[in-house]
């Protein structure tokens, strides 16, 4: 029998010539990506997993076998009931927003499994694409079984399927980095910004999170589905080390396009489960020291290995990240029943913990927080409409999120015109990336837009039901409905009386 060196490279990597057909025609440029080059210069390509097929699907059966065993330990509807409510609300955010997103990235990488341009390319893609479909089938079916006890969970498999705000949001992203891109642009785009810069923080610094907090069924689910994330992202490297001979200002331009647009959707699903949606007794690290360590340290590490610069903006993006989740998060629980998971009002002790880890602009954030706790002072419990936004907010023309950058006395929205129609930006690199790729942004509807329009109704209970497609059931709530101990509703009794 050969030995394993003998006959790897035969079943990775077995590339030909043409002999009927040009390279070009099994290759172009508009499915295969920029820069064109033949496959002489794509030869040396190679990632250090070296996985045969045999290899994958023994290693893989053995991960799926260890998460199943998870589940029938603590997997069930009565283990997910003793985690704390907020918890909850966190993985009903991530369960929403991710895997149907993975089932997105399976086309990207099948892209790439045929459009690839070397031979170890395309097999580790198609290994990717087996992983992304089985990150999406895994949550699938462990939520699945929660829909029972709690509707909002249904909003997993629900979420892309509807016009609800985030999930407009969501899918402007993931259709373009996930579906449209061609395999180079997905390798830097996915594989390298996406996966090596941010997956590392939902999934490890979560798993982390989720550790501590006692739900072990996550902790193992997001694991186990890292440990493939940390495999495939590997494709973005080694692609991303020939586009840098051939054409480094475009390798520098994706990768600062894709890690802002990652960034603000990121900071808002991890940072809203890190620093409110994770109990106080539980949380060691804030949201921003997980950025500080994976994000700061590790993926600048790996722009500089390979070539790349830091991006423009990047003190644009150190001050966001200690304003930007925030905002969104105090806007969303202004706007809760948009969503599809109940939110919780930071009370006295999770403040003085916030101020402690946002200790630059917290002043601010604190006054909003300040506002909404007088209001439920003076609204009965479970009052929920009187503590919340009765009209449409504005949208980014490019990430399609709230226009929440900046701080709250300052928001850096930028007006750009374009054939005579302004469009607003919620900050200066999404109005950089919409101006230099205008064509293909600017005839998006945003949510304003489409009420204007008339597709999408103005009123904000009616737009939540009709357009967003939440139910009384599934709306998000405050989860505590206002009956936080620390609120002082006997002064209001008083001051009435
Ligand atoms: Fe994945
Ligand atoms: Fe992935
Ligand atoms: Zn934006």
């Amino acid at each position: 029998m050969l030995r394993r060196e003998e006959w790897l490279d035969l079943c990775r990597k077995l590339d030909w010539d043409y002999s009927y057909v040009a390279e070009r025609d099994v290759f172009p440029e508009a499915v295969s990506g920029h820069p064109w080059l033949p496959h002489e210069q794509w030869k040396a390509w190679d990632e250090p997993f070296r996985t045969s097929y045999a290899e994958y699907v023994t290693s893989q059966h053995a991960k799926d076998d260890s998460v199943y065993a998870v589940r029938d330990a603590v997997g069930r509807t009565e283990h997910f009931q003793r985690l704390a409510p907020e918890w909850r609300s966190s993985l009903k955010l991530h369960g929403a927003t991710l895997p149907l997103a993975e089932f997105a990235a399976v086309v990207g990488n099948l892209r790439a499994a045929r459009f690839g341009r070397d031979s170890a390319w395309r097999t580790t893609a198609t290994f990717g694409a087996l992983d992304e479909l089985r990150h999406t089938q895994i949550p699938l079916l462990i939520f699945h079984e929660l829909v029972r006890s709690d509707p909002q969970f249904d909003w997993t498999h629900k979420f892309y399927h509807t016009n609800n705000w985030i999930a407009v949001a969501a899918r402007h992203l993931f259709d373009e980095i996930l579906l449209t891109a061609n395999p180079i642009e997905f390798a830097i785009a996915t594989n390298f910004v996406f996966e090596t810069g941010f997956t590392n923080l939902q999934f490890v610094g979560l798993a982390a999170m989720a550790n501590v907090v006692g739900d072990h069924m996550f902790e193992k689910m997001i694991t186990s589905i890292q440990t493939d994330e940390a495999r495939h992202a590997q494709i973005g490297p080694s692609v991303l080390k020939i586009v840098m001979e051939h054409d480094p200002e475009y390798a520098q331009y994706l990768s600062e396009k894709w890690f802002w647009r990652s960034w603000l959707l990121i900071s808002i699903v991890t940072g809203f489960s890190m620093d409110y949606l994770t109990p106080l007794s539980r949380r060691r690290y804030s949201f921003k020291e997980f950025i500080e360590e994976w994000v700061l340290e590790q993926y600048v590490a790996g722009l500089e290995e390979i070539g790349l610069r830091k991006p423009w903006y990047w003190d644009t993006l150190l001050q966001e990240m200690d304003l930007y989740h925030h905002m969104v998060y105090a806007s969303a629980y202004t706007y809760r029943a948009t969503a599809w998971f109940d939110f919780v009002v930071p009370g006295p002790e999770e403040r003085h913990w916030l101020r402690a880890k946002y200790p630059q602009h917290w002043d601010e954030i604190d006054a909003i927080w300040e506002q909404i706790s007088s209001r439920w002072e003076e609204s009965d419990p479970g009052a929920e409409w009187s503590v919340h936004g009765a009209t449409p907010v504005g949208f980014c023309a490019l990430c399609q999120l709230v226009l929440c950058n900046g701080t709250p006395s300052h928001n850096s929205a930028v007006v750009v015109s374009q054939n005579g129609r302004k469009h607003i930006l919620c900050s200066e690199p999404c109005a950089w990336i919409f101006r230099r790729e205008a064509e293909r942004y600017a005839e998006h509807q945003d949510i304003v837009h489409r009420i204007l329009a008339g597709a999408a109704p103005a009123n904000v209970l009616e737009l939540t039901r009709k357009y967003f497609g939440l139910t009384r059931e599934t709306w998000g709530r405050d989860a505590c409905g206002g009956r936080y101990p620390w609120l002082q509703r006997i002064k209001r009794l008083e001051r009435v009386g």
